[in-house]
């Protein structure tokens, strides 16, 4: 079994329980925040990578298109439920390589994936080329640069929840054509937008 199975078939264990865990209050101040500094427009096409459970569609205003890409089925499920009546379509795919065309969307939302992906270095790159110019990345992320503490929390994290707390944004974009507009932590969480160079 490769890496992205493995991590597909955690997902489809832990859906059940995604929502008692990550539903929780702090998360839930960090996204309302988010999603007030994204100030989403009415003429906007929005992309969700790894959309889960859907936590984040309540906090969507009705928009011109909303997608949501998960490789999980058993995610996606709980994503349609708090989809109904929403013109949100979700679609199985992996982000590594979206099936969807050069510069389509205004706004994508990414967050709590660049931890727990294969490679996120890819990941943005792709979400960077589906993005219009301008167009804006919004992410929730944990991964500040690593001091020795955080190498070795990094390990057991790894090695206990296949989520690594050492993927500093900083790194993951030094080659991208995306600069960080913005970054705020709440909760001990980054809030950070990125926006296309070109
Ligand atoms: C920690 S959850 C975050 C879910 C959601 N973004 C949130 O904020 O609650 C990570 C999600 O990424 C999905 N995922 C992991 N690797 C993926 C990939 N290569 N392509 C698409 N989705 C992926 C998992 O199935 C899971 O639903």
């Amino acid at each position: 079994m490769n890496s992205a199975d493995r991590i597909k078939g955690k997902y489809d264990r832990l859906a059940q329980f995604y929502d008692y865990l990550l539903g929780v209050q702090c998360f839930g101040r960090a996204r309302r925040r988010q999603f007030e500094l994204a100030n989403i427009e009415p003429d906007h096409r929005v992309l969700i990578a790894g959309v889960g459970t859907g936590l984040d569609i309540p906090y969507l205003p009705q928009c011109r298109e909303i997608v949501g890409v998960d490789i999980s089925r058993a995610m996606l499920a709980r994503a349609e439920r708090r989809a109904a009546g929403k013109n949100v379509s979700l679609y199985e795919m992996d982000m590594h390589n979206l099936q969807f065309a050069s510069q389509y969307f205004d706004i994508a939302i990414v967050n709590l994936v660049l931890s727990i992906v294969v490679d996120p270095h890819q990941v943005l790159a792709e979400v960077s080329r589906t993005l219009k110019v301008p167009g804006h990345i919004w992410i929730l992320h944990r991964g500040r640069q690593a001091g020795l503490l955080r190498e070795m929390l990094n390990v057991l994290s790894v090695g206990a929840l296949g989520i690594s707390v050492t993927r500093p944004i900083d790194e993951l974009i030094e080659d991208l054509p995306l600069y960080k507009m913005t970054e705020e932590r709440i909760c001990m969480i980054d809030i950070i937008e990125l926006v296309p160079t070109t």
